[in-house]
Parts: C-alpha cells; structure tokens; sequence
C-alpha cells in the first residue's frame, strides 16, 4: 500500500463532521482545553443543520406556561416507550440552560414584544403532563434556526481555536491492537493526500442517512459515513428500521416545509377540502406527531382521496396566515414554495406528501456520548475511544419517532456532554499509543479497491435501485411479505456493487465518482439493517407501521434493536434493553400506556 503517501496528525480529540452536533462538541473540546481537530466533508456551514428550519426545543415558558418535566413527558410518549427515560431526563432538563448558552453565543433568535425568545407549538408538545393545551415550547429564528446556529457554533469554534480540515472525507476508523478507537483515515479531497489523524478519542458527528431512501428531506451529503465506519469496525447500530418521515416535503422535489408552518396554524386538506386530521387525532390535530400525521396522510392518500391529477398527494393551507405572519415567521419557506412547487403561498395551498426525514436509530450511545455494545452480556459495554453525536447517534431520546424540533435540541445538549465526558477521559498532551498497521491497510485496501473498480454498473445507477427499493418496500406502512422481498431485492443490489460496480475516474483530486461510491457503500450497510430490523421487528411502534401487525408488543418488543453486519449481505441481530429508569428522583419513570392524542 506504500503507493500512498500519508501525512501524520495528533491531537487530544478529533471529531468528525461539522454540522451542530460536530460544531458543539468541538467547541466544548476546545473550551476545555484539548488540542482539538475536526474533519469535516463539507465546509461547516453547508452542513445539513442548516436545513433545520422550525426551531429547537426548550420549556422556556415565554409564551405560555411551561416545565421541562412535561417536555420529558411528551418525548417519552411521542418514542412510544422505546426512548431511554435517563437520556430523555438530562436532555430536557439540560434545553434551558443549553439555550440560554446558544442566545448568549450570539444565535439571532426571534424576539417575541417583550425582547424574549419567540416560541411556537410543534407536534406532540403538551402541557400538564398531555392532559393541557398545546405548549409553545421551540425556539426559532424564523424559520432558518438551524441555519443561525450553524454559523454562531462555526464561530465560535474558530474563536476557541478549534483546527478544522475542511472538505476531508473520513474514510475509515483506525484501531490498536486491541480494538480501542485511535484515530480516522481521511482523504483531502482537493489536493488528492490522504491523512491519519492519531487521537485518543474520536466523536463520530456525520448526520443521517436519509439518503438510502429516493425521496428525501435530507441533503445529497446525508450518506451515513460514520453508521459506515462503526459497521467496518465489527460494531453494531441500533434501531435503523425507525425511519421517520415527515408529513409536509414538497411533492415532486421533497424538499422541506417546516412543521412550524402547521405551528403557526397551517393545516391540511384532501381532495374535499376536509381537514381530515380531526379524525385522527381529535385533541391535537395538525400539530399530532409526525408519525401520525405522515399515516394519516398515506391513509387519505390510499383510500382514493388524495388532491391533484393522480390522487397521490395533500394539500397544505397556509393562505389564512396573511402576508405578514408569512413573511415574518416563515420567509425561507414562502420561497421554497415558490421555486420548488411554484406556488404563491398567500394564494394558493402547498402540494406536500410524506418524505423520509430523520434517522431515529444509529450509533448506540450512552447520555454521554459514549458509544456501547453489547459484549461478554453486558449491554452497555463502552468502546474505548469512541463517541457519536447527533443524528449519526441513537442516545435513545427519540426512540420510535422523534418530536419535531427536538433534533437541533438533542444536536447541542449531546454534543456539550460529549465534550464534558471527553475532558473527563482525556488529559492534554497525553503521548498516543501506536495504531494497527492492519486497521490502516485494511482501509487503504478498501480505498483502492473502489478506487480502481473496472465492472459494468456506475454508482448512479446502483444507488438509484437502492433508493428505490427502500421506498418501495420499506415506507410509512410495511408488512411481511413486503419487506420480505425487498431484502431479495437489496441484496442484489449490494452483490451488484460489489461485483460490478464502475468507477471511471482514477484520479485523487476532486473524484467525485471516488466519493459517491464511498458514500454508496456507507448508504448500502445502512440500507440493509434498515429493512432487516423492519422485517424482524414483529409489532407496530412510532414510526415502524406494520399493516400485517398493528399493534405495539411492550412484552416482546419493548427493546432495541442491535444490528452487526457480518457480511456484504448478511446481518446478526440482538437486542438490548431500554433503559426505562429516568437519571434521578427529578422526574418519575413513565410507565407505557396507548398512544393516543
Ligand atoms: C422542521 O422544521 O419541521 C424540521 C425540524 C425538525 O425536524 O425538528
């Protein structure tokens, strides 16, 4: 492998990714002290968070009455009880100070008169415990919050001086002797060199992979490289068949419209005219959680009451607000109304259909960071080395289906705990330990593998039967025989790439062919754990609808799913328990009951 040359870093901590969860933790490693680098695909503030629209959560109480205690409450209840109760405690509880620190960082947040942070109702959010009103519990900067706290996090990153390597793709994990993380393989794509980063602890902050699926909210970049990585690495992710789709993507271009939209009193039609979400959830309605409003929305659109042409899509009402309310709270997606279906959104309705938004399951952490396995009975065994954030991460606090605006919550909280954790594990300048020579050779083989990879069946072309296997045979409904087929189907598409795929361009520099069947086979292992945890998991919970099992199984199936990929087509399921004990005397356990709203 001596045909390539590698340059040699070391630092105290690396993290890789640059997106909210990436960009806290970063500057919490480098507040505290550690010589810090993060590697980062994109340029920071391309990341995907800057999609994030709506806002984040926190019971602030600025516009209403509020406790952080009925936050934990209805994140509980919107897992459907398969959230970890002590990760759900410390992350509700930590909003508050966790956005005063953002205000106080400088992310422009919108004011309500009296100069306080504006705050609107999102899905699922409750008073007194459900039994309340709605609660104006999310933060937003209009409807570009996650963009505003992109470029603060960016910033101040740069203040604490922070080392960024920016458009480096990681390629992979690199190990000791016995395992442990030491550091990442990454490949700068735009001079060609590739880099080992030596470190003693590495946070894996590299997003969803949302775009396994054909019609998504997320990124083209939301390709899953960490989930990838810890798969090479002989590790499990837990809970991928949670898949959640968010009831309002532009139909035709999946692109987002926030649920701040709905937040702000937009509802939704079908073909006449009837606000059918009274049916399905009465007290709630449009502001139900995502899982139930996406349903309900395949079900009008199933049963023959779709709008348009072909039936095959809803409509979304916000021409009531009036220009004013539009153009202040919802100016970002006023435009992308305008470009993506052009419509005029004081005039006319938005087409929307559900679109895959958000990975609910991931790497398995601890409140921490820490990432765990399931080693010699012990579930929780921490890989030394090793951490993951974000929505590369499953904490669990989101379990079987994430509250709107709890992701960028759970981006800051987490990647803060992490970097505390970290400054705990790790003292500077610590000399390093050596690294396998056979965990880098491993990763240079895999590298010129793809590199020099002479089959039939471009990138494109594979990834398209993918994506569309995916969103064929694992959607917002899903039975047996459905899944059953589509893991034939994926199956060959993964035997396809590896014996067939064709990468044209040898080169280093800029290779983008190099890059996206990278990100393939980071998408494939995710792909395929998706649907064989959907097909195994014999109940209907959050976001995993079963038409052949309606019913959740708390008995059975009240536990998460752990999944190795033990070979190219091949996968090794266990399971591990959830953890239902909140973190302190703070809060009472939850006790799982119907979900109903
Ligand atoms: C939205 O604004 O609807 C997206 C934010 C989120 O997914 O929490």
């Amino acid at each position: 492998m001596s045909a390539y040359e590698i340059v040699h870093h070391e630092y105290d901590a690396i993290v890789v990714g640059a997106g909210g969860a990436g960009l806290r933790a970063t500057l919490g490693l480098a507040e505290a002290g550690l010589k810090t680098a993060n590697i980062t695909k994109l340029f920071p503030t391309r990341s995907h968070t800057v999609a994030a629209q709506g806002g984040i959560s926190a019971a602030l109480g600025n516009m209403g009455r509020d406790d952080w205690r009925w936050h934990f409450y209805d994140t509980v209840k919107g897992s459907d009880w398969l959230g970890d109760q002590d990760a759900i405690q410390y992350m509700t509880r930590e909003a508050i100070p966790a956005i005063i620190e953002l205000e106080h960082y400088g992310v422009p947040f919108s004011r309500t008169p009296e100069g306080k942070i504006y705050q609107r109702p999102f899905g699922g959010m409750t008073t007194e415990f459900g039994k309340g009103p709605p609660a104006q519990r999310t933060c937003a900067a209009a409807d570009r919050t996650g963009h505003a706290m992109l470029h603060t996090l960016y910033q101040q990153s740069l203040k604490c001086k922070a080392q960024f390597y920016i458009e480096y793709f990681a390629l992979d994990l690199l190990t000791d002797d016995d395992g442990s993380i030491k550091g990442v393989l990454a490949w700068d794509m735009a001079t060609g060199q590739l880099h080992r980063f030596r470190a003693h602890l590495v946070i894996l902050a590299t997003g969803g992979y949302g775009r396994a699926y054909f019609s998504a909210t997320s990124a083209h970049t939301c390709t899953g490289d960490g989930g990838g990585m810890v798969l090479r690495a002989g590790l499990p992710l837990q809970d991928l068949e949670f898949v959640q789709f968010h009831p309002t993507g532009i139909y035709g271009s999946g692109c987002l419209i926030t649920e701040g939209a709905r937040g702000e009193g937009g509802y939704l039609t079908n073909k006449s005219g009837e606000r059918f979400m009274e049916r399905y959830a009465p007290s709630v309605k449009d502001l139900a959680p995502r899982d139930m409003v996406s349903r309900a929305m395949a079900t009008e659109i199933r049963e023959g009451r779709g709008v348009g042409e072909e039936a095959d899509h809803i409509h979304l009402h916000l021409e009531h607000l009036g220009p004013e309310v539009l153009h202040q709270r919802l100016p970002g997606i006023s435009e992308s109304a305008k470009i993506f279906a052009g419509v005029d959104v004081t005039k006319e309705p938005i087409p929307v259909v559900p679109t895959v938004h958000y990975n609910m399951g991931g790497i398995p952490t601890l409140w921490t960071g820490e990432v765990v396995t399931k080693r010699d009975g012990n579930p929780d065994s921490v890989v030394p080395g090793l951490m993951a954030v974000g929505e590369a991460a499953c904490v669990s606090v989101h379990g079987a289906n994430r509250l709107g605006s709890n992701s960028l919550l759970d981006l800051v909280v987490f990647g803060r705990a992490a970097a505390i954790r970290a400054a705990e594990l790790v003292k500077p300048d610590t000399p390093h330990k050596k690294i396998s020579g056979a965990s880098e050779e491993r990763a240079l083989a895999r590298l010129d593998g793809f590199r020099n990879a002479k089959g039939g069946t471009p990138t494109a072309k594979i990834r398209l039967d993918m994506q569309k296997t995916m969103q064929k045979h694992c959607a917002v409904f899903r039975d047996g025989p459905t899944m059953q087929e589509g893991v034939v189907k994926l199956k060959e598409v993964i035997n396809n790439y590896r014996e067939d795929v064709r990468v044209s361009d040898r080169g280093m520099v800029w290779n983008s062919d190099l890059v996206e069947t990278l990100e393939l086979d980071n998408l494939l292992g995710q792909a395929l754990l998706t649907i064989v945890g959907a097909e195994n998991r014999k109940e209907s919970r959050g976001a995993h609808a079963r038409d052949d099992i309606k019913d959740r199984n708390d008995q059975e199936w009240m536990k998460h799913t752990l999944a190795w990929r033990t070979g190219d087509t091949e996968v090794n399921i266990d399971f591990r328990p959830v953890h239902l004990q909140p973190l302190d005397s703070e809060v009472e356990h939850i006790p799982p009951v119907a979900r109903k709203y």
